[in-house]
């Protein structure tokens, strides 16, 4: 007996331990930011400790969320005390937490009878297979484009949605990505989830959104750390290459920081290991690489440009270091639209969308692809943050249904207003 609960307890504990240990004692804090001083104090936390921003927080409005490691915590907290910036423990143990959660995953799977690829979290080869089956199935409407390979070889696919095989140059095009950044799960399934809209349960009044406009849907920009999130570290942020020449310790590069605008100036760090190295140089990365072909590639025709995040509920646009754009107006109505549309559904749990320049309200950044497409000639680009729920990067399977859904009634409406920004601009 003695021998077989030592067995039992030994197979629990290869379970539950190890995969998430990287974070065990971490913890996670609520820190209620007044003003753009207390938003750079963090910022330069960031810098001096290496904590980890989870969210930044809006003066006066919105807490920030900061992860910090056992080493961190104490001189992150005197910090704040010192400053007079009220906090609150959100998570005591983050490893305890990501453990919930897959354990929450874990349940919900086998409670599920008919599973959708976008109620839940696929991996990366659920996906490209599902890309390969829509593709084939709607050989008319659907063309698959393979960008190419990431660093470590995945294929980098999108998908090109058009009554008219983009040959009719009067019809705008919408662009949106996901899962430029790793650990931001609930992005993916948002991307599939337009798709399944447009074609596999189109309803009549959406009709105009396929017959009217040309869709570019790229699911997962950095499969890389997509798949490292899922085998090795929930928390994984960035890409996956290796550069010794920059680095023999760490991998990786934020990928929206290295994008050719204002490069390495405002929101970065120039420590390899840190969430926010944007690189060696702008491009380093063959992921972004691909995002600005397709950019250059439909150019004049690029009407909106939705690079997918969380978390937070926020719509953001350009540009980061807080000089609006001339057309920023019609930016801020758009996007507006968007959020109040997704706001009418919104959980209890959820925030109201905010709309905004991101340098003006949270903080400065350099190297983004919102900034990027906007300066190339995107009218209308936009960072959105989807919901967190409370629960940050690990937001429990259950919420998906209901998220997918609210994103694409934002979608479908940015995507109809810059429709007729489009034309106007056409005739
Ligand atoms: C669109 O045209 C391209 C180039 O001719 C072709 O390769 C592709 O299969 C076509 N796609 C559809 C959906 O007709
Ligand atoms: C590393 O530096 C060497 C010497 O400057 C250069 O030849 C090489 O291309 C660099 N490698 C990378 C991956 O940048
Ligand atoms: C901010 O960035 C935009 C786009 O690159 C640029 O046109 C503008 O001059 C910049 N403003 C400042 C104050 O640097």
């Amino acid at each position: 007996m003695l021998k077989f609960l030592l067995v039992f307890c030994a197979c629990v504990y290869t379970v539950t331990a190890g995969k998430h240990d990287a974070y065990r004692s971490y913890s996670v804090h609520n820190v209620q930011v007044r003003d753009m001083s207390d938003l750079q104090l963090l910022q330069d936390l960031q810098l001096n400790l290496g904590v980890d921003i989870w969210e930044h927080g809006m003066g006066g409005v919105r807490d920030a969320v900061v992860m910090v490691s056992p080493e961190q915590a104490r001189s992150f907290l005197e910090a704040l005390d010192e400053n007079g910036i009220a906090h609150s423990l959100h998570i005591a143990d983050v490893a305890k937490s990501l453990e919930e959660h897959e354990n929450d995953l874990a349940s919900y799977r086998s409670s599920r009878q008919n599973r959708m690829i976008f109620n839940d979290y696929p991996r990366y080869a659920e996906v490209d297979a599902y890309m390969e089956r829509i593709a084939a199935t709607y050989p008319n409407l659907v063309t698959l484009v393979n960008a190419g390979p990431s660093f470590e070889g995945r294929d980098i696919k999108y998908l090109k949605i058009s009554t008219t095989n983009f040959t009719d140059a009067s019809k705008p095009i919408y662009f949106m990505d996901a899962m430029m950044h790793a650990r931001e799960w609930v992005t993916t399934p948002v991307a599939l989830y337009s798709i399944h809209r447009l074609l596999e349960n189109r309803r009549p009044e959406d009709q105009d959104l396929l017959d009217d406009i040309d869709w570019i849907i790229l699911p997962i920009v950095n499969p890389d750390g997509y798949e490292f999130s899922h085998t090795d570290d929930r928390l994984w942020r960035k890409t996956r290459s290796v550069n010794l020449n920059v680095s023999t310790e760490c991998v990786g590069v934020d990928a929206n920081r290295n994008f050719d605008i204002a490069f390495n100036t405002l929101g970065v760090s120039p420590n390899p290991c840190e969430e926010t190295f944007p690189g060696p140089y702008a491009f380093s990365e063959v992921e972004t690489a691909y995002i600005r072909d397709i950019l250059f590639e439909y150019l004049p025709r690029i009407q909106l440009y939705n690079n997918i995040h969380s978390h937070g509920n926020y719509i953001f646009f350009g540009f980061g270091n807080r000089t609006l754009t001339p057309n920023a107006v019609h930016l801020h109505h758009v996007g507006s639209a968007m959020g109040a549309i997704m706001d009418t559904m919104k959980l209890f749990q959820a925030r109201f969308y905010l709309v905004a320049n991101s340098g003006i309200v949270l903080y400065p950044t350099s190297g983004t692809a919102q900034d990027y497409a906007q300066e190339i000639g995107v009218p209308f680009s936009y960072t959105l943050e989807l919901p967190g729920y409370g629960y940050g990067f690990t937001v429990p399977p259950w919420f998906m249904a209901h998220m997918v859904k609210e994103t694409w009634e934002g979608i479908a409406v940015s995507a109809r207003l810059a429709r007729i920004h489009y034309r106007r601009r056409f005739n």
